[in-house]
């Protein structure tokens, strides 16, 4: 007994090399009492028709293992797809796992263009250590020809996020087209996460393009981020081995309930994007009315440029009781700070305490 207690003290479990090294996601999310206006999250609500759902479900129903087949071909009809294109994930966030576990083996490269969302480099480096990143120039849009350079015989995964995360910029539909076409043994995955605050998308051409696949998520626009849905929707050719790799029951019983309620009442849906649009166009105005540069965007945030003072911008906005996103640390975005866009009481709040908080550290556009 005591010898096999020294031998168990000796060896050390060790994981896969390739988590040792991957990268880690901490996002800050400790006490979040305030309003939230840092993780692009709808501000307000799911559809009412959501929170009457949520009230039908029995204990019964929480006894049962999900069933996520008959709420794919929902959603499939909804989206005008076959029920074997559609994919119903636990967020887009599992969705980029299931897909780097699907397609990458450790020699094949993947490549983004950087700043973007991070989890890609999270789910990528856990299968590859050939991660290829494009840099954006100081403009923050996609850098398309050095993007469409990049690509290698090797290249197996493309993720494009458009609307992207933290620029808010999008990708041309043409560009896109090219990129899937420029590789053809690679997936390319637009992540649509953003989709309804720009209204464009590439979903229209997912029967040309063999090698596209659409990620959506139910965080955003439709306010489901607790329940945590997403999908895939793409060639069902490719999805069969997305599915093979997938949980029998990765998205829970309620979410799946609830998913139909939240796509059907497109009233709401439209309500709620309207909301952000006209709040976005206030946001920018307010913020040229400050003197704070930013980043035109497409998505229910902004990026601004703080400069040296965005450490302590997001410190003076918390006691003000508003939540931003601090984005230095991402590459190309030294002093810049995200803001998420809600309802017109929140972006007026959100306004206010900029004002407030700008002059109480002593920011000048200048610093
Ligand atoms: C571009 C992008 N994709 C995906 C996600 C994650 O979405 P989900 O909540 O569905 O996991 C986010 C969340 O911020 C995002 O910004």
């Amino acid at each position: 007994m005591k010898i096999a207690n020294m031998a168990a003290k000796e060896k050390v479990v060790q994981p896969r090399k390739a988590v040792l090294d991957m990268p880690e996601y901490h996002p800050p999310l400790a006490g979040r009492d305030a309003l939230r206006l840092d993780f692009n999250e709808n501000t307000f609500s799911p559809s009412p028709r959501v929170m009457e759902r949520l009230h039908t479900i029995t204990a019964d129903d929480l006894t049962r293992y999900p069933e996520r087949e008959p709420v794919e071909r929902i959603v499939a009809e909804h989206f005008g797809l076959q029920a074997q294109q559609v994919l119903l994930t636990n967020g887009v966030d599992e969705a980029i796992h299931l897909m780097c576990a699907a397609f990458l083996d450790p020699d094949d490269e993947a490549l983004i263009s950087t700043p973007t969302f991070f989890m890609y480099d999270v789910s990528v480096q856990m299968m590859t250590l050939h991660l290829r990143k494009v840099q954006a120039d100081e403009t923050l849009e996609f850098p398309f020809e050095r993007f469409m350079a990049s690509i290698t015989e090797k290249t197996k995964l493309i993720i494009v996020a458009s609307p992207n995360n933290p620029t808010g910029a999008i990708v041309d539909r043409e560009h896109l087209l090219a990129i899937a076409a420029a590789a053809p043994q690679a997936v390319l995955m637009v992540d649509e996460a953003y989709y309804h605050f720009d209204g464009t998308s590439i979903m229209g051409d997912l029967a040309l393009v063999p090698n596209l696949v659409i990620a959506r998520t139910f965080s955003k626009a439709y306010g489901l981020a607790n329940l945590r849905i997403g999908m895939l929707a793409g060639n069902a050719d490719l999805l069969k081995y997305v599915r093979k790799v997938c949980s029998p029951y990765n998205v829970n019983g309620v979410a799946l309930s609830c998913l139909p309620a939240a796509i059907t009442d497109e009233t709401y849906l439209s309500w709620y994007v309207e909301q952000v649009r006209i709040g976005r166009e206030r946001l920018m105005d307010g913020l040229r009315e400050l003197g704070v540069p930013f980043f035109r965007s497409h998505a229910n945030f902004v990026l601004m440029n703080i400069g040296s003072k965005h450490k302590d911008l997001v410190k003076a906005m918390h006691n003000q009781g508003v939540l931003l996103r601090d984005r230095s640390a991402d590459p190309g975005c030294d002093g810049f700070v995200r803001i998420t866009i809600g309802l017109e009481h929140h972006v007026t709040q959100g306004l206010a305490a900029l004002k407030i908080s700008l002059q109480e550290i002593g920011w000048s556009a200048t610093v």
